[in-house]
């Protein structure tokens, strides 16, 4: 989608571009030239050793995402900030304060968590809709009243589950958010999960599980499977399972029967993991 000089002189057909990029919102008066700014920090990919052989299923292992040095101007990265967190309140502060994902700048909150950080269970969505933007409160629009019913389905609900997103800021438009976006936010995601460190991890949706798996494949070869999450602050890897997005069961309500499976097996997992 190029933007061209006569799109430029046409405001309808440049509006219509913009609408097209995702924008549905203005923010300000006057527009900010971001290239013209302080650099950004540097995409952080945490590398992954992929799949190490176990018996089945597979266990993935997640290594340390490596905190580059703080460039000139581009404040503290992303590994940093999370890395100096020693509790989920400093994490929260240090994501709130942290500048080096654009999509902050669409946001009109950060969005950082609900429920209990005392939670055994830790459930891990995608990003901040229109409503979580508006309130500072992950899944509380429509898909998160699904949400909290197919929590409520196996006795859970805000006061024992822990609920976050992989991205902090809404995407305009609901857009999906970028490698980069995800990646840049991916140091507090693994921070904030061994601060929690639950005994269980459930994905939501293909992009958490995705991107907390190191693993490309989509939601439906992902779900419904053990995995082992893994990563440096956690003192044993946490058992992780993903499922449906509540957004696609909205969409695909046939597809209930599978989450209600993952479901009673993290059911099942939380009670064994009770029991030892
Ligand atoms: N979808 C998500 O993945 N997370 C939210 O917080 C809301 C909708």
């Amino acid at each position: 989608m190029t933007l061209t000089d006569s799109t430029i002189a046409d405001p309808a057909a440049l509006l219509r571009w913009y609408v097209d990029a995702g924008v549905d919102e203005t923010m300000g008066e006057v527009p900010v030239d971001r290239f013209a700014g302080p650099a950004q920090p540097p995409a952080i990919m945490t590398p992954s050793a992929g799949f190490v052989a176990a018996s089945p299923p597979a266990v993935p292992v997640i290594l340390p995402t490596a905190p580059a040095a703080p460039s000139v101007g581009s404040g503290a990265t992303a590994a940093h900030l999370a890395a100096a967190a020693m509790t989920v309140d400093e994490l929260r502060a240090a994501v709130e304060s942290y500048d080096g994902c654009g999509l902050k700048q669409f946001a009109s909150r950060t969005v950082f968590a609900d429920g209990n950080p005392n939670a055994r269970l830790m459930l891990v969505g995608e990003a901040p809709g229109e409503e979580e933007d508006r309130r500072g409160l992950p899944f509380v629009g429509v898909s998160g009243k699904l949400l909290d019913r197919m929590l409520a389905a196996i006795g859970h609900d805000r006061t024992t589950a822990y609920i976050t997103n992989v991205m902090f800021w809404r995407p305009p438009g609901n857009r999906k958010p970028t490698a980069e976006e995800v990646s840049l936010c991916l140091p507090f995601v693994e921070r904030h999960i061994a601060l929690v460190d639950p005994d269980v991890l459930l994905f939501v949706g293909g992009l958490a599980a995705s991107t907390l798996l190191a693993n490309p494949q989509g939601i439906t070869r992902l779900r419904g499977r053990w995995f082992e999450f893994a990563n440096p602050g956690l003192a044993r890897p946490v058992p992780a399972m993903a499922t449906f997005h509540p957004a696609y069961l909205l969409r695909t309500p046939p597809q209930k029967r599978l989450a209600w499976r993952d479901l009673l097996e993290v059911k099942k997992k939380l009670k064994s993991a009770a029991s030892v």
